[in-house]
């Protein structure tokens, strides 16, 4: 079964409700009847029931950028499994650099999104990727290898099915440098073979792996054709209807 491929746009902190409802008309009828990739949108958990409200029937799903591990419970700014649930979301985001940089997200809280996640039917996608300096000093397999190993702890073949990996270069997020089609595709093998020997080789030949850090409409095509990539992690240039049809569309 070859591998469909999933387009996600991780909006980060951008867009008020209103933005957010004129994107999801302006996107639908471009992406009409668009069935070869499967594709998802990530907004702030604010905008959520708005996006999901206006992508409704659609051939778009929606999901959060973040969880937390914990069911519920008193924890200040926090958004639940549950809770996304209830609005309709069906997919999450993981261990986002940006989590990991600013909010001191760790390969051990990871594994505990990705079990909750799983455990209530959320379709996960953990990020990882390696920062300049590791990949500079010759580290980008080892730091795979470990957060590959540290999110997927504790997970069974049985259960790991819905799960996504996004490959994401932090020296390569919103800084206009895309990693070329073969860097990218070296690191997904390495991610591959990783999941194989933690998992077996039946999850790993159908897990999909996204690729995420600076694509855009011209660089799109040259880095989905390779077989190892199944699809991006889209941000800047997710915000913009046009720019995200054309991602879409490669
Ligand atoms: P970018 O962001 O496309 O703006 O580089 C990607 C991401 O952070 O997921």
């Amino acid at each position: 079964m070859p591998r469909k491929a999933l387009i996600a746009a991780n909006w980060k902190m951008y867009k008020t409700p209103a933005e957010a409802k004129a994107f999801v008309d302006a996107f639908l009828p471009l992406v009409a009847g668009h069935d070869r990739d499967e594709i998802a949108l990530f907004p702030s958990p604010v905008l959520l029931p708005t996006v999901i409200n206006a992508a409704k029937g659609s051939n778009v799903a929606v999901g959060a950028q973040n969880i937390h591990f914990a069911e519920e419970g008193a924890y200040t700014g926090e958004t639940s499994v549950g809770q996304l649930l209830a609005v309709g979301g069906t997919h999450t985001l993981i261990g986002h650099s940006e989590r990991r940089q600013y909010f001191a997200e760790t390969d051990e809280i990871v594994n505990k999104k990705l079990h909750t996640a799983l455990k209530h039917q959320v379709i996960p996608i953990v990020c990882i990727g390696e920062v300049l300096a590791e990949r500079e000093a010759g580290q980008t397999a080892e730091v795979l290898k470990t957060q590959i190993t540290g999110a997927l702890a504790g997970i069974t073949a049985e259960a790991a099915a819905p799960i996504v990996i996004a490959y994401e270069p932090v020296w390569a997020i919103g800084t206009g440098k895309t990693a070329t089609p073969e860097m990218a595709a070296e690191a997904h093998s390495i991610i591959r073979g990783e999941v194989a020997k933690l998992l077996g080789a039946d999850v790993a030949a159908a897990i999909r792996i996204l690729y995420g850090g600076s694509v855009k409409p011209d660089n799109a095509t040259a880095l989905l054709s390779k077989e190892e990539i199944d699809g991006a992690l889209v941000g800047g240039a997710s915000l913009k209807p046009d720019s995200f049809s054309a991602i879409v569309k490669y």
